[in-house]
């Protein structure tokens, strides 16, 4: 079952994690409201860096993983979209193919200080 973590709003200076809590190559799903929405957002570690997305195609908007905290494709290269194959770059989201070949992921600013993952 999937128990994520709800935030209040993403703001300046909240610690979402810490890295040790992610495995490298996985991702932790979490999700924040704003007003009346829920958002779901993902942190991709890869090594010990993390990169943080709105788990919205930019296709459709549906989520990007079939599986919980799977994101990565096979070679473990690209993010990819499990509904039509797009493929995006890690480090920016920027979609290389696909149906939203050219449009981005949206990314979260995030830094490690400590081993803690907190919102920029
Ligand atoms: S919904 Fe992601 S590629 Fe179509």
């Amino acid at each position: 079952m999937d128990h994520r973590k709800i935030f209040f709003g993403l703001v300046s200076g909240v610690t979402l994690c810490k890295l040790e809590d992610i495995d490298d190559g996985s991702a932790k799903e979490l999700s924040y409201s704003a007003g009346d929405e829920i958002y779901n957002i993902f942190l991709q570690r890869k090594g010990d860096d993390v990169f943080a997305y709105n788990n919205a195609c930019p296709h459709t908007g549906a989520p990007l993983n079939m599986e919980l905290g799977q994101f990565m494709e096979k070679s473990g290269t690209y993010l990819m979209c499990h509904t039509h194959g797009a493929l995006f770059q890690l480090d920016d989201g920027f979609c290389v193919a696909g149906p939203c070949n050219g449009a981005s992921l949206e990314k979260f600013d995030i830094m490690i200080k400590s081993g803690n993952i907190i919102i920029v």
